[in-house]
């Protein structure tokens, strides 16, 4: 079989965790928000789970021009060409669309996931509980599994803004939900990649949640 590789492929992820979970419970569906060129998507729907893919650039998903570490011009194939050369266009549901816009309609999942999306400045005119609402609303009401990671505050602008929240801050948007994991890094040093030329200090939290 043949195997794609994300432009994201290297950056740390607590995905691992997510996977396990929805695995032992044995989740047929997944909504990936802010789903890229694949990296979460393909993963899951090698495994047999249906995914539905949301990401509003259209070249992530199409494919188009990046510059890579070194300042390197180059052209990424993009969600659809990679799922086409993996033969797993049939199991995934690509939506080019804002999680933020109103006309969002997308059935509910089982689990949904999310890396580092909601801290994009595109979302910054919007409070968080906008995006993290959205997201609960793609996973299915009974025993539905939210799943995300995000960027925590490393630089002083990051300390105003709620996009980078601290430690045990994301609980306050799961009241009557159950809390399966929270976990945070340290800050750490991590490698150059796409839209990120230089190296450079990340700290990461993840939080999961079932919806009782
Ligand atoms: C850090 S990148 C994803 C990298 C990640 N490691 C992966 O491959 O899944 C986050 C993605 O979220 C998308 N995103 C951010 N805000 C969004 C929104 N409001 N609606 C849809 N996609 C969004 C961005 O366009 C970007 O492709």
């Amino acid at each position: 079989m043949t195997t794609t590789r994300s432009l994201w492929q290297d950056t740390r992820t607590f995905f691992p965790l997510f996977l396990s979970l929805i695995e032992e419970r044995a989740v047929s569906s997944v909504c990936v928000v802010g789903a890229s060129d694949g990296k979460f998507v393909l993963p899951l729907a090698r495994r047999g789970i249906r995914v539905v893919a949301i990401e509003r650039d259209g070249a992530a998903i199409n494919g188009g021009p990046v510059v890579l570490p070194g300042h390197v011009e180059s052209t990424m194939p993009g969600l659809r060409k990679r799922l086409a050369e993996e033969g797993l266009s049939d199991s995934v549901e690509i939506v080019e669309a804002d999680i933020l816009g109103s006309s969002l309609k997308v059935e509910p999942s089982d689990a949904v996931w999310t890396s580092c999306s909601w801290h994009y400045s595109i979302n910054h005119n919007r409070p968080l509980i906008d995006f993290v609402s959205a997201m609960k609303d793609l996973c299915r009401s009974d025993g539905g599994v939210f799943g995300a990671e995000y960027m925590m505050p490393v630089e002083p602008r990051h300390l105003t803004m709620e996009h980078y929240p601290e430690e045990g801050e994301m609980r306050r948007f799961f009241p009557g939900w159950s809390i399966e994991w929270e976990a945070y890094t340290p800050p750490f040093l991590e490698a150059p990649h796409v839209e990120q030329l230089r190296d450079h200090v990340h700290r990461m939290g993840l939080i999961i949640a079932t919806h009782q």
